[in-house]
């Protein structure tokens, strides 16, 4: 098979075999959207059915980017390259669902562009989803073999940093429009926290091996507890309530877990789980103090 028309197909590896990652990962890419036009068609979403798939459509665009935000330290903390390979699919589903996303947007207000763009102008959270929309389309345009080379590869790194202010915007919209119920966007802006306060120890110190993996949980911790800190003061700025009283709830495990010892629960579960990864697939690439370090 030729290089051009294995670029054509994402499940196979660049020599064109057939990569069971890239397969698991193409197809699970489909299935929210399947879900979503399924459940649209078949009238299984509620009285409301377009705007219930505004907002899964909008979920599952926020939760691509971050799961491709994440393979970056998955992949550097489990030694396992294979993982970005995957990375530029994910996040081109995550601009796919986006623009659908503004498609069912559009389709709720019946195709009126004029008021399409009238309420993106006017309604601050919708103008600010459409900056990222915009960002989202400006990396997927540019993230093919063709663009890396025409950039170079030390611009095109620089210029896919954005992904991480994208994200920020992104979660900013969701935090907006979600009123009082912000409990998810809550999680991703601790994520997001967690994401860039690795992505910082990466670009700032030379941390390797252990150190690394320990430091990444160390930034756990501390994005939880930024985290149950902004929650806190974000229910006293918009309730009153008194920001330990906000705190206290973090303690207590009966209304289920909150979003601070949620983040640390998951960044925690990353590093964990690449680990684990490295030492099942790459037990020769144990992290050792010796080793230099890969930026990245
Ligand atoms: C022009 C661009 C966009 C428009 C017009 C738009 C519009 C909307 C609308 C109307 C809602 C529902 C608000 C409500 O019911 O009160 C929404 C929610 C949401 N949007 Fe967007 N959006 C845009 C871009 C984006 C992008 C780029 C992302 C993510 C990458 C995103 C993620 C979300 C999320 C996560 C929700 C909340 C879903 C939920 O609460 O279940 N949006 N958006």
């Amino acid at each position: 098979m030729t290089p051009s028309l294995i670029r054509f197909c994402p499940w196979l590896d660049r020599r064109g075999g057939l990569s069971p990652l890239r397969t698991f990962t193409f197809i699970g890419l489909f299935v929210p959207g399947l879900d979503i036009g399924w459940r649209l068609y078949a009238g299984l979403l509620g009285a409301n059915p377009l705007e219930s798939a505004i907002h899964l459509s909008g979920l599952w665009a926020i939760r691509f980017l971050f799961i491709s935000l994440t393979l970056t330290p998955l992949t550097q903390l489990s030694a396992t390259p294979r993982f970005i390979e995957v990375r530029r699919m994910v996040g081109v589903a995550a601009c796919a669902y986006a623009f659908g996303h503004l498609g069912l947007y559009a389709a709720q207000q019946s195709f009126d562009l004029a008021r399409v763009v009238s309420e993106i102008v006017h309604r601050i959270y919708l103008a600010i989803g459409f900056a990222a929309l915009l960002g989202l389309g400006a990396l997927t345009a540019t993230s093919t073999d063709a663009m890396v080379k025409r950039l170079g590869a030390r611009r095109w790194r620089q210029l896919h940093k954005l992904a991480y202010l994208i994200g920020l915007i992104a979660t900013i919209h969701f935090f907006l429009q979600a009123k009082l119920e912000v409990m998810e966007p809550t999680i991703m802006f601790g994520l997001l926290a967690w994401l860039m306060g690795y992505r910082l120890l990466r670009l700032f110190f030379v941390v390797r091996g252990w150190g690394l993996a320990g430091a990444a949980a160390g930034l756990a911790l501390l994005a939880g507890l930024a985290t149950a800190l902004g929650e806190a003061l974000y229910f006293n700025l918009k309730t009153g309530v008194a920001m330990p009283r906000v705190l206290s709830v973090n303690l207590s495990t009966v209304a289920g877990l909150r979003p601070g010892p949620l983040v640390a629960l998951i960044a925690l579960s990353l590093v964990i789980v690449a680990l684990a990864l490295r030492l099942a697939l790459n037990p020769a690439r144990l992290p050792s103090r010796a080793r230099p370090a890969s930026r990245g």
